[in-house]
């Protein structure tokens, strides 16, 4: 993996596609398959002998050539052994969840959590008798205190859902392996491009590649990226799970993933350039933006990533909830939604103080969070000064 022989933007234009298996046509075509046949009884035995037959076209749930493209694109870009496609990052993160943790494990899991796994910790894995404990995300190496003899699994999520805090993904994934337990990071913010997990000590990548992977918000899917090490072992489950994606959705997910640098850097540019005209008005009391110089997370960003996406938050400074509902119905361009990554712009009032337990939230003013789409910056921009006014004239 670390002399891989093309940069990223190559192996994002070709990796995973066999146009000579497919008559020459440059994309994978969308293979539905649930019976596959056998010629004889000694293919049949042949296929059952291999181990590894779940890579291979032998049953529908397991996946056909489309599933296998998008599994060895994404994995060769973000430099894993291997990947796997499910149906949707919250799959994903829950079939990795499930592949290590058993009955009377303990879970050490980021305060920062995308909130529906954390909603999975608190009800699904606790009726497993899973004991989770939540952690303070710049914990860095002192996460070593927390560790019992029955922790499982460490899991990271960096920059943090809603919060965006910045975590030290290297020293917590040197306690978790000194430990031996298993690391895991929801990586969809960075996507495969901008942070490498695996390379800064991680067992298991999270791609909820719902956002940017498929990036124009028309499917649904997940990734669990992995080491030859893990993989049988995360195959097994996920499939015994019954999780299995849908070749349509790969087929859009692998497309997507072509065009992935191109649109991030305009994501990242606009991001940028709404972040510092944000961080300039009087309205806004914070932005939480880790590529900007004065983020509490900025010099582990530039340590550990090699970009930013359009994803950030900012927070107001208190305003009567009419008011604040005044500037977002308005919004001309920006439209309220959560599942970000799409070409469109999206600007939501987020809680971060109801899925808090180790940290809290201690900001008085509402937390927005913006996705900056690919739409004109300067358009965005009148959206968002327009939409302060609004705020004003109601407050
Ligand atoms: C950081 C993060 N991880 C995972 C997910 C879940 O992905 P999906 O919507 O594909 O289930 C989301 C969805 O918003 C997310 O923001």
């Amino acid at each position: 993996m670390t002399d891989r022989p093309f940069k990223d933007e190559t192996l994002l234009g070709h990796a995973g596609n066999k146009p000579q298996a497919n008559f020459g046509i440059v994309n994978p075509p969308v293979y539905h398959a649930s019976t596959i046949l056998f010629p004889t009884v000694a293919a049949l035995e042949e296929m059952l002998k291999d181990k590894d037959r779940q890579s291979k076209v032998s049953y529908g749930r397991f996946g056909t050539p489309t599933t296998f493209a998008l599994e060895e694109a994404v994995a060769a870009v973000e430099g894993a052994d291997k990947a796997i496609a499910l149906p949707s990052g919250q799959a994903a993160a829950a079939g990795a969840l499930l592949t290590f943790l058993k009955a009377d494990d303990h879970l050490l899991m980021t305060d920062s959590v995308y909130g529906p796994v954390r909603a999975l910790c608190d009800t699904t894995f606790k009726g497993l008798g899973i004991e989770t404990t939540y952690y303070d995300p710049l914990i860095g190496a002192g996460i070593a205190a927390l560790i019992r003899p029955n922790t499982r699994v460490i899991y990271l999520e960096s920059p943090g859902s809603l919060t965006f805090e910045v975590q030290d993904v290297p020293a917590i994934a040197a306690a978790a392996r000194s430990a031996g337990c298993i690391s895991m990071m929801d990586n969809s913010w960075a996507t495969p491009l901008f942070c490498k997990p695996l390379a800064l000590g991680v067992d298991i990548s999270i791609q909820a590649a719902t956002k940017y992977i498929v990036g124009h918000a028309d499917a649904m899917m997940g990734l669990v990226l992995c080491r030859n090490t893990h993989y049988r072992q995360l195959k097994n489950v996920i499939h015994g799970l019954g999780y299995c994606a849908a070749p349509d959705d790969c087929y859009l997910a692998l497309r997507g993933f072509r065009t992935l640098a191109v649109r991030l850097a305009r994501h990242a540019e606009t991001g940028l350039t709404l972040a510092r005209w944000l961080a300039s008005r009087p309205e806004v009391a914070r932005v939480l933006h880790p590529a900007l110089p004065g983020d509490p997370g900025h010099a582990l960003w530039q340590r550990d990533f090699t970009g930013t996406c359009g994803l950030f938050a900012f927070t107001l400074a208190p305003c009567p909830p009419a008011a604040l509902a005044a500037m977002l119905d308005g919004m001309k361009i920006f439209a309220m939604g959560f599942s970000w990554g799409g070409y469109e712009s999206l600007l939501v009032k987020v809680n971060p103080e109801t899925m808090r337990s180790a940290t809290g939230w201690a900001e008085k003013g509402p937390l927005l969070r913006i996705h900056a789409g690919l739409e004109d910056p300067g358009d965005l921009i009148a959206d968002l000064e327009a939409g302060l006014g609004r705020l004003k004239a109601a407050s």
